[in-house]
């Protein structure tokens, strides 16, 4: 045995599947070996929590509280770990306090020893009530602190710097955490910099420090090793059939490289490979969710910008969808000042798809010109406390047009929800009133209600989740995409799925102009505004879409009058809430489309008449 064990947390039935299968490995295929996981002897297994919940339920039609039963009774010997969004749970929303409290109670009831609560922002008032709840129930409380930087690549600057993480460690301590997480979602935390952090953090914490990283960069497997040689008490590893890319670094050869230091895991590694083993045979069905057309496992332009890897895949497929592929450099180039206006948020979900869209608006429509809702509640406070001041001038212009008038929320943002419960409860009550059910459905309430129907056997249970390219009815040859093909986002009942059409006739604008409604039927009076769009007269301003997207709503009508900078019209485009204010002063001359439209870039949305 030696001296200092460094304990482990294995991934793989969560983090490591989620990062790299899109969060889709099936209950069956982790039963036949979680008897042997739990045999390893690791420190604990994360096994739910962060997307599986909404995964299990939106495609893989399983229940995710059976799935945690299930593994309960697999794997009664290592404690069972699960990653908690604070207030958000596992959901991308606040919720109200009494879902919080009942959703953690049951959770801990069912089979979660460890909950590891974290916040986009670091902002204890979206952590307090999970906190409490989980310390009510018992458990072990793990408060994690996302790690962020911001330019340079290293830790420290104005912001992330060690006087930073050892103040939220701190107070997340006294908010009694049982342990504290450092969480690189990014795989940013570069090996000195993590032996310096942990250097700084153990002495002024009385309980375990674990650390959480992944492999993105390539970094990883090193800032772990630089992390264990400075005294961390825990890291999260994989194994290595779904390691690296963007998971955990592996188990395997971390096991072999501390073997007889002070610091020996004491795992059994034939008994780790024997389980790699069986994953190899299983992953093969799941190779079409791993998108990886390059040919290194690392991405290094992660060590150049600083952008954590899905993000930059975002903004290249936001900017593609924009037709300005060539304007990358330029977005990534605003991406750090857009993030400075908004006072430096973490690139973690759901920071990182505001910042980024709100950059590659900035770059192709003008700075601010249009601003997201999420923009919008974020500066108005409804996401928590943001590490640095918004830039006054930025804030001010989000705010414009604000349901709130222009002010800022100032308490905590949980304190303005009801309770939602009891509706969620009446809700379902037709189906079940088994609790679990409710709080899937308070949780995710058009994806839950569907999955408990078809539990319930009110509807049929959908098609397998297979690809469809396995699918026995595709033609074996798929024709040529032409250079008129255009990708679309649908959106469906709250899920997206991302589409691309290749007009058949020749005529480019003309797909791009009809509602995206399949329809036989003939042409709705949109479809005719939009091929006779209502044309700007001399001294009138005409608002057009500035990219492709669906009128969500106007919030003026024909006639009223509008300020300069007032909001006319709400249009979703790049998965975001965009406002589009009024270039002058004036009357609402016309609208052109009906709400649920999709638009074009350059149609003309609205005309106003000074
Ligand atoms: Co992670």
């Amino acid at each position: 045995m030696a001296a200092n064990p460094i304990k482990i947390t294995d991934t793989t039935f969560r983090d490591a599947h989620q990062s790299l299968l899109a969060t889709r490995l099936e209950m069956a295929d982790m039963e036949p070996v979680a008897a042997a996981m739990d045999e390893i002897g690791f420190h604990s297994m994360e096994v739910w929590g962060g997307a599986t919940f909404d995964a299990a339920t939106r495609f893989l039609n399983e229940d995710p509280w059976e799935r945690l039963r299930t593994f309960k009774r697999l794997m009664p010997n290592t404690p069972l770990m699960m990653l908690l969004r604070g207030q958000s749970l596992v959901g991308y929303r606040a919720y109200a306090d009494d879902v919080v409290d009942t959703f953690i109670d049951r959770a801990a009831q069912v089979g979660i020893d460890i909950f590891r609560v974290f916040d986009a922002l670091n902002d204890e008032w979206n952590l307090e009530q999970a906190a409490r709840a989980v310390k009510a129930s018992g458990k072990h409380l793990q408060m994690a602190i996302c790690y962020s930087i911001t330019e340079g690549g290293r830790l420290g600057g104005p912001i992330y710097s060690l006087d930073y993480y050892v103040d939220r460690a701190r107070r997340f301590q006294d908010m009694g955490a049982d342990s504290i997480c450092i969480k690189d979602m990014g795989g940013l935390l570069a090996p000195y910099d993590a032996f310096d952090l942990v250097t700084a953090l153990k002495p002024v914490l009385n309980v375990p420090l674990q650390l959480h990283t992944h492999y993105t960069s390539g970094m990883a497997s090193m800032t772990v090793l630089k992390a264990i040689e400075a005294g961390v008490d825990v890291v999260d590893t994989c194994l290595a059939p779904l390691a690296m890319r963007t998971a955990q670094p592996a188990i395997e050869p971390l096991e072999v490289a501390l073997r007889g230091t002070e610091r020996d895991c004491g795992l059994d590694l034939a008994a780790i490979l024997e389980v790699g083993d069986y994953l190899e045979s299983v992953l093969p069905k799941y190779r079409h969710l791993m998108q990886d057309s390059k040919s290194a496992v690392i991405d290094v332009r992660v060590l150049d910008h600083q952008i954590p890897g899905g993000m930059a895949s975002n903004l290249i497929s936001q900017l593609r969808e924009a037709n300005a592929l060539d304007r990358l450099e330029e977005v990534l180039a605003e991406l750090p000042r857009t993030r400075r206006d908004l006072g430096n948020p973490p690139l973690v979900t759901p920071m990182s798809q505001m910042i980024g869209s709100q950059s590659v608006s900035n770059v192709l429509f003008g700075r601010y010109a249009m601003v997201s809702d999420q923009v919008r509640e974020y500066a108005s406070g409804m996401y928590g406390r943001p590490p640095a001041l918004l830039d006054p001038e930025v804030r001010s212009i989000a705010l414009r047009g604000d349901a709130r008038d222009g002010r800022p929320i100032t308490g905590k943002p949980s304190a303005l929800l009801a309770p939602e419960l009891e509706r969620a409860a009446e809700q379902v009550r037709p189906l079940s009133d088994d609790l679990e059910d409710v709080l899937t459905y308070a949780l995710f309430p058009s994806t839950g209600m569907r999955f408990l129907r078809v539990k319930y056997g009110m509807d049929p249970r959908p098609g397998s989740s297979a690809p469809a390219a396995q699918s026995p009815e595709q033609p074996e040859t798929l024709p040529e995409k032409s250079s008129r093909a255009r990708a679309f986002n649908v959106f469906v009942e709250g899920s997206v799925y991302s589409v691309e059409v290749d007009p058949l006739q020749s005529t480019p604008s003309a797909i791009a102009a009809q509602p995206q409604r399949p329809t036989a039927a003939p042409a709705p009076a949109a479809a005719a505004a939009a091929s006779a769009p209502t044309l700007a007269a001399e001294g009138e301003a005409a608002i057009t879409a500035p990219m492709p997207g669906i009128v969500l709503r106007y919030v003026v009508e024909v006639g009223q009058s509008v300020a300069a900078g007032d909001p006319v019209l709400v249009l979703e485009a790049m998965k975001m809430e965009n406002t589009l204010p009024s270039p002058i002063s004036g009357l609402v001359k016309s609208l052109s489309f009906d709400a649920g439209v999709t638009v074009s870039k350059d149609d003309v949305l609205a005309v106003i008449a000074p």
